[in-house]
């Protein structure tokens, strides 16, 4: 059986970054949201972090509205904290996805994905609220057996694989751990598509990566921002796309 499509998540929040940097309203998330749309992007994703670093409630709302226009229609993953005011948040701005997110405010980015073990209660209240409501709910977890099977005992439809630690061997030339982390993901994927539950992947993600990554064929959707904002200073942004779904693409050949 051929792999399915690899969708394409583009993550808008280092377009806040910059603009937040000064104060202003230039550049705007949103404008680079419907530009990605326009060069190919599956979908959109924001973390409404707590502390408003880069998205704030006023962009959530805005891309929503955007991004959902009927010429437009692109799926909205609203990224956040499994906290009492950004499930408010998300059932009032009734996101396409809500891919819940540990948060902690001393990060730089995710650094790890959340505790679905020892929080497992409390997720899947919120996931029974959000999944009332018609949102469909990720959980953004690592790589592992035992997280898998507490996302499927909280109910989640979809999980979403934290590729950071990954990544982050083969930024540091650190080949055997590179090797090690990427076979807990290609694990990882083929149970989660053994327990019926959809896989996605991101953090950290580049061309390499992506590439590579894209060979899993059970991984149906991947989030990349942060390296695609910032090749978009060299490339421009449908440049940058582009050159990403070819990546992409070509790692999916070699699915299997
Ligand atoms: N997926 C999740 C759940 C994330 O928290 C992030 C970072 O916000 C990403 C994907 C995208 O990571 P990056 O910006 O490193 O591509």
């Amino acid at each position: 059986m051929p792999a399915p499509f690899l969708r394409l998540g583009v993550n808008i929040d280092h377009v806040a970054t910059v603009r937040n940097a000064r104060g202003g309203d230039h550049p705007d998330p949103v404008r680079a949201a419907l530009l990605a749309i326009e060069a190919g992007a599956d979908g959109i994703t924001a973390h409404l972090r707590e502390d408003r670093r880069h998205i704030r409630d006023e962009d959530m709302a805005r891309l929503k509205r955007e991004i959902s226009r009927p010429q437009i229609s692109k799926p909205l993953n609203f990224e956040m904290a499994a906290t009492d005011e950004m499930v408010a948040i998300a059932l009032h701005t009734r996101p396409h996805a809500s891919c819940l997110v540990p948060e902690k405010r001393s990060e730089r980015t995710t650094e790890g994905g959340l505790d679905v073990v020892g929080g497992h209660d409390h997720l899947k209240i919120i996931a029974a609220e959000l999944k009332r409501a018609g949102v469909r709910v990720s959980l953004f977890i690592e790589p592992s057996m035992e997280a898998l099977d507490a996302a499927q005992s909280i109910g989640a439809p979809i999980v979403e694989l934290h590729t950071g630690s990954w990544c982050d061997a083969l930024f540091h030339g650190q080949t055997e751990k590179a090797d090690h982390e990427f076979g807990r993901i290609r694990v990882a994927a083929a149970r989660a598509h053994e327990l019926g539950i959809e896989c996605h992947a991101g953090h950290g993600l580049d061309f390499d990566t992506a590439r590579t990554i894209a060979s899993l064929p059970q991984i149906v959707e991947l989030n990349i921002g942060h390296f695609l904002v910032g090749e978009a200073i060299f490339i421009g942004l449908p440049k940058a796309l582009a050159k990403m779904r070819a990546a992409m693409d070509e790692g999916r050949q070699h699915a299997g």
